[in-house]
């Protein structure tokens, strides 16, 4: 998987792949990072990228030219037209983030992310560029950035090879619209409270009806609005009625 990030600001989309999990994906070559700098692609003395909005208003407009040779650049280096490759445009206008979207988009080969900042991108080069439009969540940020760096992050951790455990990115959470079961870890007592003894049992059929239990009543706590959708028994549907 190859990430391509057009923004103003890429040392923030580095500095934060860089690190942790993400950043040892980078190293071990199972996913790269190509964040380009929009303002290198302004042709003006001061490197301008934005301008007034027509027709008036408050803050400015990031301009269409500089966008479109920014991406114009990257697709000579990377044939991403050819290949058809999604063009992100990260916007509280898109469509809700999730995680059947990154499961879908982690089987392609580029994906390139458009980070927009001030009061938004030139609507002709959107119309140009961009396939989709996503948004985390309806709330607004400041900018693209955060929000291409949680889909990017999503969608690495399901490129195999970049857990060491290609078992964990699919017994967890929403996978099949229930959240993750407790998780303990030594010492077997702290604070008075135990850690459960099916845990400690070595009995693997216990433990996995165990697990199965607790991630059903904890998502029926939780967020009942998954749990409409999950799949139950008719005595796990019984578990969670009252
Ligand atoms: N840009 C600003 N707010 C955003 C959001 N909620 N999702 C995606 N991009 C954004």
């Amino acid at each position: 998987m190859r990430f391509h990030v057009m923004t103003l600001f890429p040392e923030m989309i580095e500095n934060a792949m860089e690190v942790s999990i993400t950043g040892r994906a980078i190293k071990a070559g199972r996913i790269a990072l190509n964040a380009v700098n929009i303002r290198d692609y302004a042709q003006n003395k001061h490197n301008r990228v934005d301008d007034y909005p027509y027709g008036g208003g408050a803050g400015m407009v990031m301009q269409a030219a500089p966008v479109y040779r920014c991406y114009q650049a990257i697709d000579q280096e990377y044939v991403l037209k050819e290949k058809k490759t999604r063009v992100i445009y990260l916007s509280p206008q898109g469509e809700t983030f999730s995680q059947k979207m990154a499961q879908e988009l982690a089987n392609e080969e580029d994906l390139v992310f458009l980070c927009g900042h001030y009061e938004g991108i030139d609507e002709r080069v959107l119309e140009e560029i961009v396939t989709d439009y996503v948004s985390i969540g309806d709330y607004v940020l400041t900018g693209g950035e955060l929000p291409a760096l949680v889909m990017m992050d999503t969608i690495s951790r399901l490129v195999p090879g970049v857990l060491n455990n290609d078992i964990s990115a699919q017994t967890e959470s929403f996978s099949d619209d229930l959240l993750e079961y407790p998780q303990y870890t030594r010492p077997e007592e702290w604070n008075g409270k135990k850690v459960p003894p099916v845990l400690l049992s070595g009995n693997h059929k216990l433990l996995a009806q165990w697990y199965r239990e607790q991630s059903v009543i904890r998502t029926a706590q939780r967020r009942p609005d998954l749990i409409q959708k999950a799949d139950l028994t008719a005595k796990e549907q019984e578990l969670v009625k009252e």
